[in-house]
């Protein structure tokens, strides 16, 4: 595991990022947006695997092609070894380009199936002119045995391939221009169980063999747990918690990342009787409930989470949480927030039976 928390620039530093998306129906609806992003900061390291995780319509693939400059923030910013992408230069945005490579859910639809593997995995040496043809094909078999496939699979199409071994061609294309970051959107998420741990298991050669950092997107925390250095939870646009991964499982303070966890199944179901799921669904976007995003269907909320919206504190040792009944528990209570009788007694948050969710907003 890396060291989470030093005094070097951060590879990939996001700061205040909001996406907000037009609502479909918009011209009816006025002014209403989707809140896909609401004011995240993220850091990944040089050589550090972060895992973004949370529930489907969290904001994470919006927040993954802000990264990938695929998608134009609203608000906020992301620098890339220092440099702000939003002033950058058209040849230092084409270096960073090179420098932050995506690795797609679905190697189905992100391959094109008129293509050899070959083509494929070359068209970065291709369209940035790296080498001679001869060089380009030699590096593109030297990319396939990297991801472990046979070099003599440059010729075949990808219709000839299993699921498993298309994603390792997307990972080879990813890996052709010598990428800093690779950003990695469930990249599992559309292959067998039997074959996701073989995927999860290259990224981490990867990580170790060439110094990549990594930000993997995923629902399942599970899936993260043994390729992350650090784990970013995400809940309806906002990061709700992080920590190193091992804090995370140990010790995990917000109620959804505690949520989110008793959804892995666990040999022994009475080992951690305090991890309660969650009931009802995730609100909509375009309209999140005021303060704590997470209120209505929280098990612990007191007054002041529909109020007051909770600053990420820290706990210690980097590990963030935003919740107040978690930071009052820990003896940081957020000073915005007002002092509230029913908070009092935090050192245990309660369980669902003992009180009741509040209604939805
Ligand atoms: N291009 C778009 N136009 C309008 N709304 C969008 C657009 N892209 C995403 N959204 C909305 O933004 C919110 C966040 O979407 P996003 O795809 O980032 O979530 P996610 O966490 O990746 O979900 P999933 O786990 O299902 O992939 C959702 O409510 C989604 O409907
Ligand atoms: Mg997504």
């Amino acid at each position: 595991m890396k060291q989470i928390e030093g005094t070097e620039t951060p590879l990939l530093a996001v700061h205040g990022l909001v996406k907000t998306y037009p609502a479909s129906g918009a011209r009816l609806w006025g002014s209403r947006v989707v809140h896909a992003v609401s004011g995240v900061d993220l850091e990944v390291r040089r050589g550090e695997n972060v895992a973004l995780v949370g529930e489907s319509g969290s904001g994470k693939t919006t927040l993954a092609r802000c990264v990938l400059g695929l998608t134009r923030p609203t608000a906020g910013s992301i620098d890339f070894d220092g440099r702000d992408m939003s002033t950058a230069t058209r040849s230092q945005r084409g270096a960073f380009r090179r420098r932050v490579q995506p690795v797609f859910q679905d190697p189905f639809s992100s391959l094109d199936p008129r293509w050899t593997v070959g083509r494929s995995v070359g068209e970065g040496l291709d369209s940035f002119r790296i080498g001679t043809p001869a060089e380009r094909a030699v590096r593109v078999r030297e990319l396939l045995e990297q991801v472990g496939l046979p070099a003599r699979y440059a010729g075949l199409r990808p219709t000839e391939l299993s699921g498993g071994q298309r994603q390792r061609v997307g990972i080879a294309a990813a890996l052709a221009l010598g990428p800093e970051l690779l950003v990695a959107d469930e990249p599992v998420s559309a292959l067998d169980v039997s074959v996701q741990a073989q995927i999860l298991n290259l990224l981490a050669v990867l990580q170790r063999d060439l110094g990549l950092a990594i930000l993997v997107v995923a629902h399942d925390l599970s899936v993260v747990r043994h390729i992350s250095d650090r784990i970013a939870v995400m809940y309806l646009g906002r990061i709700v918690e992080t920590g190193s991964t091992a804090t995370v499982f140990r010790d995990p303070r917000h109620p959804y990342t505690r949520a989110l966890l008793s959804a892995i199944p666990d040999p022994d179901p009475a080992r951690r009787p305090d991890l309660v799921p969650l009931h009802g669904d995730m609100p909509s976007p375009l309209s999140p409930p005021p303060g704590c995003h997470l209120h209505p269907r929280c098990p612990v909320a007191v007054p002041t989470c529909s109020s007051v919206d909770p600053a990420l504190t820290d706990l210690g040792a980097g590990h963030r949480v935003a919740c107040h009944v978690a930071a009052a528990a820990a003896g940081h209570p957020d000073p915005t927030a007002q002092p509230d009788a029913s908070a009092t007694d935090t050192s245990t948050p309660r369980r669902e039976e003992e009180r009741p969710c509040p209604p939805r907003a």
